[in-house]
């Protein structure tokens, strides 16, 4: 069954994300897309029952107003139009705001409540079989949520002809690739390529301090495992990503600039050619989770908080050596349990610990100790673009203190990083 679509077309509004996820929320599918649509482009799309032309501050581009395309204009569905060439603002009051899209959505577009997980994965199921046939998929399987419920949605689409590779690169957290070969392991069999590359990685980063060549090492690094595990195998025409719909706005739309720039594998040689399926591209972040624990995923898997690509790489400061890389994941796996333990987990957005690559003085057992520190960051962001320091009690931070300089080999010391993003960025390199 295909579902019915309302457009949110975007004419400078700041808040096309907003909408779209209240509308969805209504139970209705929902895409955001460009001002200048053709009439091609939307006939491409199915079932759509009403347009919102969604204007808004940044309306001006090269000097010009834009205006939504003429075919939008005439496609011949109810069309709202807000903050766009004098129409009026949305209303400041939710309950108003609400009501204003149920009468739309509901009552002049007659648009279905057919929009849910379950509706999304059937689907998907049946897309990814008629695209990849009896072909076979690879992935990159990271154990991070996005690549887990691709995992999981193509186990169940098209089961042994997907081939997972994960790399344990040295740099992920305690129990993290276990994690990987116990939820994967069964369902996947001989199709799981467990790579243990963290002696190549940690031989490659040995020395680099500058954090952007530490980045770049550990990317290529990557994008040179996969490469040779992609070649060992034959007959593969298909790579999955995932890709999910934030990275996609993100990625900028006609009025907005890109914030970042998204590659999940990006840098794969040319010869190696395969076609890209991405299908999880429409979901925001809490559906692809929704997605995953409907597919039977466990909830530490899906509910895992946000991890840099380069792993706790970035967190080993300046050049990394193996003793410190393990104060930071010790350090870490404290620190995650102990939030555990408070009620915490899922309620702060990110925290993490820093080993510094200096020492400090201090007193162990009666003696003298010179030791490094561990730094604690724990943040609250919406969209990591600014981020607030999270109040943590005392008593709390206390705990972690005394555990972490008892139970992790080289710290005497752990310090809290009150600094918001800005002027910090989240992560320290
Ligand atoms: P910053 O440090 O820029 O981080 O404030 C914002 C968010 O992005 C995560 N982060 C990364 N994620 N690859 C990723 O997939 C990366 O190279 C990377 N660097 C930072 C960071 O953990 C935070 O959630």
């Amino acid at each position: 069954m295909k579902q019915d679509r309302i457009l949110v077309i975007d004419l400078g509004s700041t808040k096309n994300t907003d909408i779209a996820r209240e509308i969805r929320s209504l139970g209705v599918y929902t895409e955001i897309h460009p001002h200048d649509l053709t009439k091609e482009e939307l006939d491409n799309l199915d079932n759509v029952k009403g347009i919102i032309l969604n204007g808004g501050e940044n309306r001006v581009v090269d000097g010009v107003e834009i205006d939504a395309s003429e075919a939008l204009y005439n496609y011949g569905v109810p069309i709202l139009s807000v903050d766009h060439k004098g129409s009026d603002k949305w209303p400041e009051d939710r309950e108003e705001f609400i009501g204003l899209l149920e009468r739309f959505v509901f009552d002049e577009c007659k648009a279905e409540k057919n929009w849910n997980i379950d509706n999304f994965i059937k689907e998907q199921v049946k897309v990814i079989q008629d695209t990849v046939g009896d072909k076979k998929v690879l992935l990159a399987l990271s154990g991070g949520v996005d690549s887990s419920v691709v995992a999981a949605l193509l186990i169940e689409a098209i089961g042994k002809n997907l081939v997972c590779v994960h790399v344990n690169n040295g740099l992920m957290r305690k129990g993290e690739s276990e994690e990987v070969v116990s939820v994967f392991g069964e369902r996947l069999g001989e199709n799981l390529i467990y790579v243990q590359a963290k002696d190549r990685f940690l031989s490659k980063l040995a020395g680099v301090a500058e954090p952007e060549q530490k980045r770049k090492i550990i990317g290529n690094e990557f994008v040179y495992i996969f490469e040779e595990e992609a070649r060992k195998l034959n007959g593969i025409d298909f790579l999955a990503q995932g890709t999910i719909y934030p990275d996609i706005i993100e990625s900028g739309t006609k009025t907005v600039k890109a914030v970042k720039s998204h590659h999940n594998v990006g840098g794969l040689p040319e010869d190696l050619q395969f076609e890209l399926i991405e299908p999880l591209k429409m979901l925001f972040k809490d559906e692809v989770r929704a997605c995953g624990l409907a597919l039977g995923l466990p909830e530490s898997m899906v509910y895992r908080q946000p991890f840099p690509g380069p792993g706790l790489g970035v967190r080993c400061l300046g050049a990394i050596t193996e003793d410190r890389l393990e104060a930071v994941r010790e350090s870490d796996a404290i620190l995650r349990e102990e939030f555990k333990k408070a009620g915490l987990e899922g309620k702060v957005w990110q925290y993490f610990t820093v080993v510094p690559d200096f020492k400090t003085v201090g007193v162990k057992n009666h003696q003298r100790s010179f030791e490094w520190p561990v730094i604690i960051r724990a943040v609250n962001t919406v969209d990591a673009m600014t981020a607030t320091i999270e109040r943590l009690p005392y008593e709390l931070l206390e705990k972690i203190t005394d555990r972490i300089t008892n139970e992790v080999a080289g710290v005497n010391r752990v310090l809290y990083d009150l600094t918001n993003k800005p002027t910090g960025t989240i992560e320290w390199e």
